[in-house]
């Protein structure tokens, strides 16, 4: 579709050099860096672009993407977002539009597109702080990830994309950690006071590797370096990393002031389990503490506790979106960490394993989480593939076995609150068609 270069506007004139000193640095060592004939390999799938994802947390699971539905990717980089969105919404009516200032950072994403053959994305290249001169309309998803922490005015460029959102919409905002990115910061200082003005970009990576070679073991970065891989890998990994000209980071009670100041409020956080404090500590202990806690003042623990949330990923809308709910009948029960086949095997094999123990561990990304187990649980879950409706679950259930209706919804009941609050379940409307899995979209590919 129609590519536009927009001239430097707005988003130039504030701060003008160091804005161009980030896009230089875009233009040069495009972030992150992505092989387009990769695709053919593997779909690149971020949480938050899900359209399940989306439908739960900030649609009330109600939202048919068969109707019309305006996307605004905004500084889309090399394309991860803009390219599972449009895969996701390939057969549907929907308008997605992707921005960013670097015009290399665009090629990459475009080659990405053009080898999966999407045509439905309108590229252009420009700041997001020229939207209110690009005239696109308001949105119903805005995705913004990895690109506010790098603009001198983080709430003007928030304040500018809030401008753009549909009343109803919602938007995932991805920003830095900062207790995590402790290291980072006091590194980059440390390369700052070792380099002059005329060092060339070529100079200031080479002098960042020979530092990284020499770290004393005492040193933050070295301590948690592990947490940041791609730096290793290549020259846009460590530029991003050590050598920006402009990035910041947030602490969880920031990020919600940050929010807030924009009027907007926070649905929810991507990996939401990592934020929950209750696994990390001893429940006996920290439980009646915990449970006078608001989300915001559990996650602020949650994340000087872990230690390692180097960002944040959250679903921001004008309104808390409503949950659905899992007592509605109609709603279609699925699990997020996996395609309802695995999923099933996993949790069904779990359950049964357990059953006798009354508890089962199931570890996902670094947490663990722990689940009450039971036979009721186990006949359940059975039927969770991501078709059937709670009604056609516990029906299904109890024709095949002994449990009573009302076992096997209390059952899973308390599962899906375990899950749901740790954004690893979703409900949508039997009325929604279902979205295709991630390797069903990949698929497709490989069958054209
Ligand atoms: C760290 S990359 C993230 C790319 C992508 N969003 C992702 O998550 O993979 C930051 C991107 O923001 C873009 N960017 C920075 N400032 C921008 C602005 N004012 N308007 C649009 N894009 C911008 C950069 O060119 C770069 O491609």
């Amino acid at each position: 579709m129609v590519i536009g270069a927009t001239v430097p506007g707005a988003g130039e004139q504030q701060g003008s050099t160091v804005a161009s000193a980030v896009r230089d640095q875009y233009e040069s060592y495009p972030y992150p860096p992505r092989e387009p004939l990769e695709e053919h390999a593997r779909l690149l799938a971020p949480v938050a672009d899900s359209l399940d994802f989306l439908n739960h947390f900030g649609f009330g699971g109600r939202r048919d993407f068969g109707e019309p539905f305006r996307v605004l990717v905004a500084g889309g980089g090399t394309g991860d977002s803009v390219v599972f969105l449009a895969e996701q919404l390939r057969n549907d009516p929907a308008e997605i539009h992707y921005l960013d200032i670097s015009a290399s950072s665009m090629a990459v994403a475009q080659s990405r597109a053009q080898e999966r053959r999407l045509e439905n994305i309108c590229w252009q290249q420009a700041s997001l702080l020229d939207l209110p001169q690009l005239g696109l309309g308001r949105f119903n998803y805005i995705n913004c990830s990895g690109v506010l922490h790098h603009l001198q005015d983080p709430d003007a460029g928030l304040a500018v994309l809030t401008d753009v959102l549909a009343d109803d919409g919602v938007m995932t905002l991805m920003v830095y950690g900062q207790h995590a990115r402790t290291g980072v910061y006091q590194l980059q200082e440390l390369l700052r006071l070792l380099e002059s003005d005329a060092d060339t970009p070529d100079a200031r990576l080479s002098r960042a590797r020979e530092l990284l070679d020499q770290l004393p073991g005492s040193n933050w970065f070295q301590h948690g370096k592990a947490l940041f891989g791609d730096y290793a890998l290549g020259d846009a990994g460590l530029y991003d990393l050590l050598l920006h000209s402009q990035d910041r980071a947030y602490t969880v009670p920031e990020l919600y002031e940050f929010t807030r100041r924009a009027g907007l409020s926070i649905n929810q956080f991507v990996d939401a389990h990592e934020y929950e404090p209750a696994g990390r500590l001893d429940d006996k202990l920290w439980t009646p503490v915990l449970a006078q806690q608001s989300r915001e003042q559990r996650y602020a623990i949650g994340e000087l506790l872990a230690g390692t949330l180097k960002t944040h990923t959250v679903l921001v809308s004008r309104r808390p979106a409503p949950l659905p709910s899992i007592d509605d009948m109609d709603m279609v029960p699925s699990l997020a960490i996996a395609s309802p086949v695995e999923a099933y095997a996993q949790f069904h094999a779990l359950t049964r394993q357990t059953q006798q123990a009354g508890q089962a561990i199931f570890r996902h990304r670094g947490a663990s989480l722990s689940f009450a187990t039971s036979a009721p649980l186990a006949a359940a879950l059975k039927y969770v593939d991501g078709d059937r409706s709670l009604d056609a679950i516990y029906r299904a259930a109890a024709r095949a076995g002994k449990h009573r209706r009302q076992a096997l919804q209390a059952a899973l009941r308390t599962f899906y609150a375990t899950l749901s609050r740790r954004g690893l379940m979703y409900l949508r409307h039997k009325g929604v068609p279902r979205c295709p899995t991630v390797a069903e979209l990949h698929g497709r590919l490989s069958k054209d």
